[in-house]
């Protein structure tokens, strides 16, 4: 089966592709001649994926999925949530934004904070939505050069390494990606 991703993401794209099995043929935006930055406008994550793969889907009529992610902070109230990317102001840079994170949790103590990815799947006219999640925590300086991201600040419930210490593989087992594609695909086979 021939599934769009709406991404030209190449971390994501390359995280996916060792998680789904042979039989989805995943194609990117760019393998459909999509070349749109496809505006991300919603004030949600659940937003977010529900406007991108609802572009591909009523502009190239595919079945797609998309997906949103963000890195939510319990001290404070979810942010940067759905403004992760550019939680440090345009452009997006993620050395700025660990920069901020950190000196805005200086002298915090809850230091809990959890990834969320939300996947919208369009497929024969219908929507569905899948949310993974992991729990962990904010360090206070940066370990790893692995991943994107806050991966360099962020140890998940039950490690010691950050995400950007663990191996691709290590990471894709257990992120909130991989957690949310883990339903996707539970969905697709019992299609
Ligand atoms: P996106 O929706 O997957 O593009 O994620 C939006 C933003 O959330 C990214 O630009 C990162 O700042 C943050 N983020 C999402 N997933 C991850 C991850 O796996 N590691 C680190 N940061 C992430």
């Amino acid at each position: 089966m021939q599934l769009v991703f709406a991404s030209n993401n190449k971390n994501k794209i390359k995280e996916i592709q060792q998680l789904v099995p042979s039989e989805i043929q995943i194609v990117s935006l760019e393998d459909i001649g999509c070349n749109v930055d496809i505006p991300e406008t919603a004030d949600t994550i659940e937003g977010n994926a529900i406007l991108k793969a609802a572009y591909v889907t009523q502009n190239y009529g595919y079945p797609c999925f998309a997906d949103d992610s963000g890195l939510e902070v319990d001290c404070l109230n979810g942010a940067p949530g759905v403004y992760s990317a550019r939680y440090a102001g345009e452009p997006k840079d993620d050395t700025k934004n660990i920069e901020k994170l950190l000196a805005v949790l200086k002298e915090e103590s809850n230091r809990k904070a959890n990834f969320k990815t939300i996947i919208c799947l369009n497929i024969n006219g219908e929507q569905h939505l899948f949310t993974g999640i992991i729990n962990g925590e904010i360090i206070s300086e940066k370990r790893g050069t692995n991943g994107f991201g806050y991966d360099p600040i962020f140890v998940a419930e039950g490690y010691n390494k950050t995400f950007a210490e663990l191996s691709i593989e290590e990471k894709s087992h257990i992120s909130h990606r991989a957690r949310a594609v883990k339903q996707l695909i539970e969905f697709l086979k019992l299609k």
